[in-house]
């Protein structure tokens, strides 16, 4: 338990870890009820949070953490409602803050939450993070905080700079100070690829000292980060920042590309590429990053750390296209667009130091992904 007196990496550069050492939700400092107790010795039993010998997480060390109630915001999002069905099969309790924003159809946010309401272990706020008075009286005690509530999306931040800041940067803020506040001591962000912006280098390393984000999304991702690593220092809350890379399958925003992209092959309409199909993604599976995101529930080297969650293998746009032809059984009409502001030519992640502080994680190939995908967009 407690932190490895080991330096975490920043893209800023090595950082003081000098609050090192505090227990963490491994340290079950809030009160459990008896139900969770029983579950906890079910899970002691099992060893299923412990480490691999020698201190070394390795493959699979760190799955499952002690019955806990967890706060997720935008948890009636794509990869929220994800990490919901998760934590709620793994037996644990929720509370999910989310304003049902209309960035997407809030009715698809609405169904993701569905069967969440039929468990008695999960609790629905429907706050806006920009309301800070409305989280203060938030009711419950948390072990920890995932933070996924936020404008997503590169291309409306560009439209909507001012909208982004309020809600990734302010909003963000305001959740950090409900953790310091109830004294909430593990916090898990949800980054972005999107910070490295137009670094030439691949794959990206959480210690590349180049972060040049080139749209309003990517720098309010930056700005979290910095202020995660501020509350950590200051308050001692063991913040982990995870890079997500593309993340798509069942549930995905329909804004995004190969959600985007089906449908309209799926209805004979033509789609809109942009550029000239060179562009390429680090494309993530929901469930390999909710998994990534559990295991930083339970993470507790250091108090600060700043992740890649992707698959550190890139496919084209092109080569999307025809991968989605394939799983569709349908040709794409192609209408050629140029290059959007904003999109960057190409995110690649390198997975060491992911593997390195959470064990080998579950990387699902892609053409099984789109399958998956697939699946459920036929219904
Ligand atoms: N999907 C990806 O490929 C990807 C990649 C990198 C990072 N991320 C990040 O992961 C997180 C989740 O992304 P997603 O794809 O599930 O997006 P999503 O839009 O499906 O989920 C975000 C949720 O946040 C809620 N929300 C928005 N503004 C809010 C506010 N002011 N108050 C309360 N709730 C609010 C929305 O209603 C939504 O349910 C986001 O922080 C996003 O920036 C996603």
């Amino acid at each position: 338990m407690g932190g490895d007196p080991r330096s975490d990496v920043y893209p800023g550069g090595i950082v003081d870890l000098s609050t090192s050492g505090r227990p963490g939700i491994l340290g079950l400092e809030s009160p459990l009820g008896a139900e969770d107790r029983l579950q906890l010795q079910r899970l002691s039993s099992s060893c299923a949070f412990s480490r691999l010998p020698g201190g070394s997480p390795g493959m699979g060390a760190i799955s499952r953490f002690p019955v806990s109630h967890l706060l997720v915001t935008g948890g009636a999002g794509f990869i929220g409602s994800h990490l919901v069905d998760r934590l709620l099969g793994d037996g644990h309790r929720v509370t999910v803050v989310d304003d049902f924003d209309p960035f997407y159809d809030p009715s698809i946010k609405r169904r993701n939450v569905e069967p969440h309401l039929r468990s008695d272990r999960y609790s629905l706020a429907e706050i806006d993070i920009r309301d800070a008075d409305a989280l203060r009286r938030l009711p419950g005690e948390f072990d920890a905080i995932v933070h996924l509530a936020a404008r997503a999306g590169v291309r409306p931040s560009i439209l909507d700079p001012i909208g982004y800041q309020e809600v990734n940067v302010r909003g963000t803020q305001n959740v950090l100070e409900l953790a310091r506040e109830r004294g909430i001591r593990q916090f898990v962000f949800a980054s972005s690829s999107s910070v490295y912006g137009i670094n030439p280098r691949v794959p990206w390393r959480e210690d590349d000292h180049v972060l040049l984000p080139i749209s309003p999304y990517a720098s309010t991702k930056v700005s979290g980060e910095l202020l995660g690593h501020v509350y950590s220092h200051l308050y001692g809350i063991r913040f982990v920042a995870l890079r997500f890379f593309t993340v798509y399958g069942p549930r995905q925003r329909p804004d995004l590309a190969i959600h985007k992209f089906a449908r309209l092959m799926l209805e004979g309409r033509p789609i809109p590429v942009y550029g000239d199909g060179s562009t390429r993604r680090d494309y993530s599976f929901v469930d390999d990053i909710v998994e990534g995101i559990v295991r930083s529930i339970a993470y507790d080297r250091s108090p600060y750390a700043v992740l890649n969650l992707g698959n550190d293998r890139t496919i084209t746009l092109s080569e999307l296209i025809a991968l989605l032809e394939e799983t569709l059984g349908v040709k794409a009409a192609v209408e050629r667009h140029p290059d959007q502001p904003g999109d960057v030519p190409q995110t690649w992640a390198s997975m060491d130091l992911a593997t390195d502080a959470l064990g080998e994680l579950p990387r699902t190939p892609f053409p099984e992904g789109l399958r998956r995908f697939a699946d459920w967009l036929r219904g």
